[in-house]
């Protein structure tokens, strides 16, 4: 019990259980997000943008109360090293429009670009690496069948079905997927599937006595022509396009004149920003490596499917930190930020279980890279599966080399220490902060039909976008100058709203719609003891307080200003 509670009910607060995603509707969450005012669509009276949102009142706090706690543990108060140092990292703000050249230095001119099939029918379009073929034959008698075999005389005598799907990033997940989701084998086949694995890049899954293939229709050697495959759209032949490669930058003009010469890109991350200021940050700072530097802004990429909400969106923000070291510690370093971000993730109060890290396989990494591994969450749209959230890559010394030789500037650092001169090698955890707040949203809300709002957001107290609120019982008796002193007494330390409209219990579903954790209300006994009722969001709980203790007792549970 608190030290600040004077009374309790009988049936002190006690946690909510986690709710598994598989049991959360996106489309549940995604109209709550626009009734409550956490998200709304960008452009929505003129008919929408695709790819692009717009934060409300309580997403934008939510998002800054994210952006700000990644912040705290990156810049004003980073981990200690693994040999017990204090870690120096320092914050940037760049520029979203650069010289042309760092796109070119970077290898995003040249490099970032996604595969893009059109159909001319229904003028959609879709990433090539997402369209996923199933191929549905008769089991073999040989229990090791050769499957690339079997697949190419499917698709040869012209047996295939296309399943269109853009939850899955690897085959591994359209298998997990079609394992649980048996729509597309029912359909055909009227059978659920009995087993899923993987072989060869590609899912088999056998059902009875047949055997399906999904395998990715972009592999190079199955030499697949996109004019004889169906549409995912229409499931007619002849309106595919071949793929063409579609770079993600959003491409704008710097000054009076349109022309090439004056071609510039918005950023489509916000590392780039940081190496091309690491000399800068060297030359003023005092930092020694390893150090790190940390930014959070946003970034854009002209994806071709943006999906999933916020999930993968054309503007979106990120929270990138670059951290410098000595080749030779690189290893060390990269398991020490993947693990650091796992926990820290966690600490937000997402469920553990919600979380995996997964390693990138070696034909999975950019260029540049030498280890790559992702901190992935299981959304309602990827349950069982999981998605990304967070990537933290080994990027070795390939951005400093490439913008040393293309601006023609020394980007080497001298280490009095070894008395040697090297290019650091960088760490680079990479989370997105709009996708971040999607998890947020996500693992907080919690169905509960035994509540008139029917379900409540859990946030974190210290994420939350309002931390409290605070209710004259009825608009009489004094009662509302004694809420009003209280609120304006929490407003300078918290997050904290008044609401005096409606019964006390549409006042309540609405708080828990908006994720409070902690409700005050004024009744007739406090003007007779002094003393208010907390309602506690996650358990419906309630208990008296004396109202001169309820700061503290918000200092307790969330830590003010
Ligand atoms: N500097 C490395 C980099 O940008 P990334 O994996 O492309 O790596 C890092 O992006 C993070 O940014 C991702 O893990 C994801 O959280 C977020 N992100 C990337 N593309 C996004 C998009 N289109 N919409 C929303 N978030 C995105």
């Amino acid at each position: 019990m608190s030290e600040t509670t004077t009374t309790t009910s009988n049936d002190a607060p006690t946690a909510a259980r986690t709710v598994p995603p598989n049991q959360k509707s996106m489309e549940d969450i995604v109209s709550l997000c626009k009734r409550r005012g956490f998200v709304y669509p960008a452009s929505e009276i003129y008919g929408g943008i695709n790819g692009f949102w717009d934060y409300g009142p309580l997403g934008t706090t939510l998002k800054n109360n994210l952006r700000n706690l990644w912040w705290r543990e990156m810049v004003d108060c980073p981990p200690d090293s693994p040999d017990g140092k204090p870690i120096s990292i320092v914050g940037l703000d760049s520029a979203i429009i650069q010289n042309p050249k760092v796109w070119e230095a970077s290898g995003h001119v040249g490099g970032f670009n996604d595969p893009m099939v059109d159909d001319t029918e229904t003028k959609q379009r879709f990433r090539a690496d997402q369209l996923y073929g199933i191929v549905i034959t008769d089991a073999p008698q040989d229990a090791m069948f050769d499957i690339q075999q079997l697949l190419v005389s499917q698709l040869k005598s012209g047996y295939v079905v296309v399943h269109y799907t853009f939850i899955a990033a690897a085959v591994s997940e359209v298998c997990e997927f079609l394992s649980t989701n048996p729509k597309p084998f029912k359909k055909q086949f009227g059978a659920t599937t009995d087993e899923a694995r993987i072989v060869d890049d590609c899912a088999v899954v056998s059902y009875g006595k047949k055997v399906g293939i999904i395998f990715p229709i972009a592999v190079d050697e199955q030499k697949i022509h996109y004019a004889e495959l169906p549409s995912p759209f229409t499931g007619k032949r002849g309106s595919l396009t071949e793929p063409r490669m579609f770079n993600l930058m959003f491409e704008t003009f710097v000054g009076a004149i349109r022309d090439e010469e004056n071609k510039a890109y918005l950023r489509p991350e916000t590392a780039q920003g940081i190496f091309i200021n690491y000399k800068n940050i060297l030359d003023t700072m005092r930092v020694r490596v390893p150090f790190g530097i940390a930014q959070i802004g946003k970034s854009f990429r002209n994806e071709v499917t943006p999906r999933n909400f916020i999930f993968r969106s054309r503007e979106f923000e990120q929270m990138e930190m670059e951290f410098f070291c000595h080749p030779d510690n690189a290893k060390t370093w990269y398991e020490f930020w993947v693990e650091r971000r796992l926990n820290w993730w966690k600490s937000l109060g997402i469920d553990r279980a919600n979380l995996v890290r997964r390693e990138h396989d070696p034909d999975e990494l950019a260029h540049y890279s030498t280890a790559c591994a992702d901190v992935e969450y299981q959304y309602p749209f990827t349950a069982p599966g999981f998605g990304e959230l967070e990537g933290i890559a080994h990027r070795g010394d390939f951005d400093l080399t490439q913008h040393q030789k293309h601006a023609k500037t020394k980007l080497e650092y001298f280490d009095q220490e070894r008395n040697e001169r090297y290019i650091p090698h960088v760490i680079e955890p990479a989370a997105g902060l709009t996708r971040g707040l999607l998890v947020l949203l996500c693992e907080a809300y919690t169905p509960d039909e035994s509540r008139p709002s029917k379900m409540f957001m859990r946030f974190d107290p210290r994420l939350a976008p309002i931390q409290a609120a605070v209710f004259p019982l009825v608009q009489k008796d004094g009662m509302p100058e004694v809420a009003e002193k209280l609120y304006r007494q929490l407003r300078t330390k918290f997050a904290v709203q008044m609401d005096v409209k409606q019964n006390i219990g549409k006042r309540y579903a609405r708080m828990d719609e908006a994720g409070t954790p902690f409700c005050f209300t004024i009744d007739s006994d406090t003007l007779k003891d002094n003393t208010v009722t907390i309602r506690h969001r996650d358990t419906c709980a309630q208990e008296r307080i004396n109202i001169e203790q309820v700061e503290t007792f918000l200092q307790e549970k969330i830590g003010g200003a």
